[in-house]
This record gives C-alpha cells, structure tokens and sequence, in this order.
C-alpha cells in the first residue's frame, strides 16, 4: 500500500519536472507575456482608452464641419476653429481650454459642442472622457449646493486623474449657483498641478442663453441697416455682451469672478437664425435621414415657424430647433 503511494508520489513528481522543463522558466515568461499583452492589445482595441488610438484631434474635420454643418454662425465658426487649434497643437498648455457660448435658442451651442467633441475623440459625445452637466437636471435644487459642490469637484479631480484630456460641458450655465461654479474656479486657472493633478489639457465648454437678447438687437440692427449679416465682427458684439450678461444681478455665471480673473478664454456669440438657415437645417436633417432633399417641403415647413420681431418676421425664436419633430409632422 504504502509502496503504490509512494510510487504515485514519485510519478506524479517527475511528471510535473517533465512538465516544467517544457517551459522553462524564460519561455513562461514570455508566453505570458505576449499574452498578456495581445490581451490588453484586445482589450484597447475594443474598448475606449485615455490614448492616441481613441483620442487624437482632427483639424480638418473639424474645419470641414464648421463650414459644411454649422450655418449661419461666422463668428463662432472662426473663434472656435482657432481657439480649439491652437490649443490641442500646443504640447504644453498653461491652462486649460475654456470657451464660454452665448446665444439665443436652438442656434447650435450643443450642436457645436458635438462637433467639437467628434474632431477629438473618436466616440463623440459617447466617449468615456466627455462629460455634460445639465443645470437643471444634475443641480436641481439650489439649497443643496454645497453637496452638489464636493461630488463636482470629486468628479471632475477623478476623471482628469484618469485622462488628462477630458472635456466637461456645462449646459445652462446661466441657471447654475454661483457657489458651484466658483467650486470650479481653481480647475480653469493657471496651477501647475492641483493636489498633484495637472488640469492644464481639458477643456470645459460653458453654454447658456445669457446675452443672447443683445446678441439678436445687434444682428436685428445690422439687418435694419440693410448691411450683411457676416459683416457683424465679434467687437460689434463684445461690448453689449459684457455690459448684458457680465453686470446681470440674476445669472449666476457672473455673479462669480470668473469674468475679472480672466479664466474664460474666449467668449463665443452665437447669432440667431434666419429663414435660409431653417431652410438649410431642414435640407441637412433629410440628408442625415438618408432621404432626398426636398426644397419645396423645407420651404413649406420654415414658413410654419415663429419669427421675430412680429412685424418684420426675421430671425426663427426656436432657431433650429424643433425642426427633427416637426419633420416627422410634414413628412
Ligand atoms: N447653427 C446651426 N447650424 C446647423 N444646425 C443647427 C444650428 N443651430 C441648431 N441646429 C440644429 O438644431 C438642433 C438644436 O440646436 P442646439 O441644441 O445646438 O441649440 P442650443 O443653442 O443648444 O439651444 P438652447 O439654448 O435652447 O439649449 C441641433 O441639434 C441642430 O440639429
Ligand atoms: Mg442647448
């Protein structure tokens, strides 16, 4: 009995050396090595990952979509083109990008936000690094303030730890309290490191609808004036903008000393919307829709729209937007 053991024993010792002499021990190195790296090779493949294969910044598509996709909107076209240009071409930002856009409704400040997004990281607006904040939907109720501040700040610390190119969009920033956006403050401004984490590659993209009124007067002025639309410069605008929105007791983002510490790289306007912009975002949806354009529905559907002023019926009060479900509506 006990010679059969032992016999076992001795069997399945060399049984076992036969089997690491086999691979030895620089060849189950390797193996796992190389296995391990297919895997995570695999694994980048498949899965959104803080580096060039997911993140690399396209100029010319983001040229190509300003000018082919974004209508009507001249001076934003320009600003941003070069604002987000120059910024991912530098190797060694001083401070993050942060470029605050004002306009009416529906002119395309979310809409260019994805086409930004999209010339960067290649899931758009899907990918793990982008980031949107909602006013009214992720900071409801004003007395929790302070709550919302720590779990912002923790948020925003974790996920430029994770990937220092990361992009925060803040929607209706014209609606959020003033204590939250100064708990952003310390990210947008020139530190080298914060509690050891470099802020100096995202962007933070701030939209609201503030200014937008004097933005619409300008435009309306020009138009009045009979002079072109794309003749209207970013000084014919900056001054009303700051006087409208940077001395507004009632909106929050201003309340703040965003504004005097110059952390706002650049100021965006946003014009409002014409007829033939309609008209243009009509035409786009049905191609996007893979249906044929139709000249004569697009027509018959910006008509149906509400203009302003009244009388003479210029810009569309909703711009662009709405135009998707009421597309379903005509067709
Ligand atoms: N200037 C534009 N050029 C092309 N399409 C536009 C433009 N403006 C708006 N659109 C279209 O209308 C839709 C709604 O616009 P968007 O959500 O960007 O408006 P917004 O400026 O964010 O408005 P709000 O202030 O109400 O949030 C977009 O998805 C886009 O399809
Ligand atoms: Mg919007």
């Amino acid at each position: 009995m006990k010679a059969t053991r032992l016999y076992l024993l001795l069997h399945v010792l060399s049984t076992t050396a036969v089997l690491v002499n086999t691979f030895d021990p620089v060849t189950t190195t390797v193996v796992i090595g190389i296995g391990a790296s297919l895997g995570r090779t695999i694994y980048n493949y498949l899965h959104e990952s803080c580096d060039s294969k997911w993140i690399a910044f396209n100029a010319t598509a983001l040229e190509v979509d300003l000018s082919r996709k974004l209508f009507g909107q001249h001076i934003a076209s320009r600003i941003i083109l070069k604002a987000v240009n120059g910024f991912m071409k530098n190797a060694n930002p001083k401070k993050p990008l942060v470029l605050s856009l004002h306009g009416w409704t529906g002119t395309g400040k979310n809409f260019v936000s994805k086409l930004i997004a999209e010339s960067i990281y290649k899931e758009g607006m899907d990918s793990n690094f982008v980031h949107v904040f909602t006013s009214t939907l992720h900071f409801p109720h004003p007395s929790q303030y302070l709550t919302y501040k720590s779990q912002l700040q923790q948020w925003i610390k974790g996920n430029v730890t994770n990937c220092e190119r990361s992009m925060f969009i803040f929607d209706e920033m014209d609606k959020m309290h003033p204590g939250l956006i100064d708990s952003i403050k310390p990210y947008l401004d020139y530190y080298d490191k914060l509690d050891g984490v470099s802020y100096r590659k995202a962007i933070f993209l701030f939209l609201s609808n503030a200014g937008g009124d004097s933005i619409a007067q300008t435009a309306l002025d020009f138009w009045k004036e009979g002079r072109n639309r794309e003749e209207i410069e970013l000084k014919d605008l900056e001054m009303l903008l700051s006087l409208s929105v940077f001395n507004n007791k009632e909106s929050g983002f201003f309340r703040t000393s965003l504004i005097d510490k110059n952390l706002v790289d650049f100021f965006v306007p946003l014009l409002p919307l014409e007829y033939r912009h309609v008209v243009q975002c009509v035409m786009a949806e049905m191609k996007d829709r893979g249906v044929e354009p139709d000249q004569y529905l697009a027509d018959k559907l910006a008509k149906d729209l509400v203009y302003f002023p009244k009388s003479e019926r210029v810009f569309s009060v909703k711009g662009c937007k709405t135009i998707e479900s009421k597309l379903d509506y005509y067709t």
